[in-house]
């Protein structure tokens, strides 16, 4: 997959999906199952190291999980998030962030939260070749300025906020936890392609977060994730048979070991 076939997607009826991965042997599978394409998701803060929200994620911990992910792909598109603050710095920084990414990582686009505030760091950035896909309605790393993971409801904020992105050339937008009726808006509006995510069924596309996927999420899980599998109870089963035959001594058997 690259950006350009990923955005000549939008208009095409079949609609994308997209994934996060964080390393190499999920990123595998992932892209294995044919997706359009895995976001190295700065949720790596959460789902990974165990934060309360994105913001702790560092920019150098995002490129390690990034070459991870890059080395398994081999057929989507492979978006890295920008983690806070490495683009509210001043555009120069900005693009020097982006680049490292590029770099550093086998993937082909860069994505970070914003709209019309963000306009001139994203216009900036895909001057440089990079790659951008935007981030509107519920942006996480500004969870303190909006007060909590909210529904954005603020139509034409956000109808300005997608106008803005899609100007400054980002090539997709991420969607987050807004009604239907402004996604759907959005997405007419746009030629780029929308990304969903607790947006409705009416984007271009869906994203969700591997571990919400798989049932390996803990704790509080929102109402616009579907689990598709339960591998906590899986792997939580599969460790406890392994400790029981330990204790009993079923493990290792002879074909185990050697004479
Ligand atoms: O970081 C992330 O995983 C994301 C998705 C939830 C869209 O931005």
């Amino acid at each position: 997959m690259t950006v350009p076939k990923f955005a000549a997607l939008k208009g095409t009826g079949r609609k994308i999906s997209m994934v996060t991965a964080y390393d190499f042997p999920f990123a595998r599978l992932v892209d294995q199952a044919g997706v359009e394409a895995v976001l190295v998701g700065d949720t790596l803060s959460m789902v990974v190291q165990g934060h309360e929200n994105t913001l702790p994620v560092t920019l150098d911990e995002m490129i390690y999980h990034a070459e991870m992910v890059g080395r398994a792909v081999n057929q989507a598109l492979v978006v890295v998030d920008m983690p806070f603050p490495s683009y509210h710095v001043g555009r120069y920084k900005a693009i020097d962030n982006a680049g490292r990414i590029l770099k550093r990582a086998r993937c082909q686009a860069v994505k970070l939260e914003g709209g019309a505030d963000q306009a001139e760091t994203i216009a900036a950035i895909v001057s440089a070749g990079i790659p951008v896909m935007a981030h509107c309605g519920l942006r996480p790393q500004s969870v303190h300025q909006l007060g909590g993971y909210k529904v954005q409801r603020d139509e034409e904020a956000l109808i300005e906020d997608a106008r803005a992105a899609a100007q400054a050339g980002a090539f997709a937008m991420v969607l987050e936890c807004i009604p239907t009726t402004i996604a759907r808006r959005i997405t007419e509006m746009l030629a780029i392609p929308t990304i969903g995510i607790g947006a409705g069924g009416d984007c271009d596309g869906q994203v969700l977060v591997l571990h919400d996927v798989l049932g390996l999420t803990s704790g509080y899980v929102p109402r616009f994730v579907k689990s598709y599998a339960d591998l906590s109870t899986t792997i939580v089963g599969a460790l406890q048979q392994f400790r029981d035959e330990v204790r009993s001594g079923e493990f290792p058997a002879p074909e185990h070991a050697f004479q």
